[in-house]
């Protein structure tokens, strides 16, 4: 770790305790205080015109509004036109229909035309500032320019992970900062273990609650590396190892969901047997601590071992 380097600053978590602008602070969002307050903090101290910002997904704007409204507060000279890119489909499925949380952000839109104008109202004013890809981020393209900060909150399967990594890792570059959201949460179990591949090309800055990580690029990620089918090139004995290589340094609690994680890792390559083995002593070492009896039932339901709800 290189504490002369100009985003070292970012190791002592500076964002922590910032006042937040009034917008930013009301903007409905599917994130914490923390998460918006590191989004306008690296929008506005460390953000340096060298590439574009990238808000992967934004869902109802909240992202979009704090590294926005972070950007027009940056007091450097530089173009600050469009430069965040913006993405995200517009589209309630049924997993968000069902979730209170999204519906309440979404303050009583029930329709996809009135979630994008939901993005609309609360962006309102900030256009200069982003350009938005609005449809399904596996029909865009990326034209290849730097990427400086990527906020990735939309690799929420296989296809779209390997879209973010094919379009905008490889535009990353030493310094670039990598804000990784749903990293701990269980079902994401693909995202550890890419970070775990990739992990000569990136430094972690910080694990922060509940899901979140900060990674500073350390050297650009050359093609080959982002081309390789992981499924494919790897033995499940050596993706296992792999993922747990991510053990050593944290906590209890982000090594017991890294446990969890490596059943789905086993199911994904086929091996149920395996991630039932796993899943039967993940639940025996976990058992009664509130953080993971929902992750635990989750997995159990997805492996069919307790009726879907
Ligand atoms: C967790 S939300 C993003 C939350 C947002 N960053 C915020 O500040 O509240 C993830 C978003 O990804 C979008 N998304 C999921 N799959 C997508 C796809 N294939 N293409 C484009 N957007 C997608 C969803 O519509 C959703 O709004």
């Amino acid at each position: 770790m290189n504490f002369q380097a100009p985003t070292s600053k970012l190791f002592f978590q500076p964002w922590y305790d910032i006042d937040l602008p009034q917008r930013v602070a009301d903007v409905p969002a599917l994130l914490n205080r923390f998460e918006k307050r590191l989004l306008y903090y690296v929008a506005k101290e460390r953000y340096l015109g060298k590439g574009a910002i990238v808000d992967a997904g934004c869902f109802a704007g909240g992202s979009t509004v704090s590294l926005a409204v972070g950007l027009a507060d940056n007091e450097r000279k530089i173009d600050k036109a469009q430069k965040i890119v913006t993405y995200d489909r517009f589209v309630l499925d049924d997993s968000m229909r069902r979730s209170e949380r999204i519906n309440k952000e979404l303050r009583g839109a029930t329709t996809d035309d009135e979630f994008y104008g939901q993005f609309r109202h609360n962006t309102a004013g900030l256009e200069h500032l982003f350009r938005l890809e609005k449809g399904d981020l596996l029909d865009k393209r990326w034209d290849g320019e730097p990427v400086e900060i990527l906020f990735l909150d939309i690799a929420k399967n296989w296809d779209l992970m390997r879209w973010s990594m094919e379009h905008h890792f490889s535009a990353l570059y030493p310094g670039a900062i990598l804000i990784h959201q749903d990293f701990a949460d269980s079902g994401h179990y693909w995202l550890p273990f890419v970070m775990a591949y990739l992990r000569d090309y990136f430094d972690v800055v910080e694990y922060m609650e509940p899901c979140t990580v900060i990674y500073i690029c350390r050297a650009a990620i050359p093609n080959d590396v982002i081309q390789v089918d992981l499924l494919k090139t790897l033995s499940l004995a050596e993706a296992l190892a792999l993922h747990n290589s991510l053990k050593p340094n944290l906590s209890a609690l982000r090594q017991a969901m890294l446990d969890i994680q490596a059943c789905y890792l086993c199911r994904w390559y086929g091996d149920n047997e395996m991630a039932l083995t796993l899943l039967r002593e993940a639940k025996a070492r976990y058992a009664g601590l509130p953080r993971f009896v929902g992750d635990i039932k989750a997995a159990e339901r997805s492996f069919g071992l307790v009726e879907a709800v």
